[in-house]
């Protein structure tokens, strides 16, 4: 099942478009029902409005109704393996809560971390 996650993952950064950076990034989420959405990093001229991998994925399962996950793979080609950025991290504590995250490289390097490791003390809606 994780092999089947980090394939995802590295297939959808194949999508990736990254002119400006060159920085090719996949995500793969996996529902409770197993199934996975996928996303990969999308840039823009205006580069402010570049959207990550991970936000691409969480937003299209969102925007179909999927409301509980269990994992998440990200794919990048770094060998110290690529964590999601600040931004993404706060979206993926709104929407996956502590999940698994699988970090992993072309050449076969993962590493797994729960959320909350990678992103103490978050701000949600138990403050408002
Ligand atoms: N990027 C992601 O897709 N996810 C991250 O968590 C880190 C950064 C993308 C954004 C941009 O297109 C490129 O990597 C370089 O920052």
């Amino acid at each position: 099942m994780t092999d089947r996650l980090i394939a995802a993952a590295l297939a959808a950064r194949e999508h990736a478009f990254a002119p400006y950076s060159k920085f090719q990034v996949g995500a793969a989420l996996e529902d409770a029902d197993g199934r996975i959405h996928t996303g990969c990093n999308v840039e823009n001229a205006s580069y402010g409005l570049t959207m990550c991998a991970e936000r691409v994925a969480v937003f299209k399962a969102i925007s179909e109704g999927v409301r509980q996950f269990s994992r998440v793979a990200v794919a990048a080609d770094s060998d110290v393996l690529t964590p999601p950025c600040g931004a993404c991290r706060q979206i993926l504590w709104e929407f996956c809560g502590n999940i698994e995250i699988v970090l992993v490289n072309p050449r076969g390097k993962t590493q797994a971390y729960r959320l909350a490791d990678l992103f103490p003390k978050p701000f949600d809606v138990s403050f408002l």
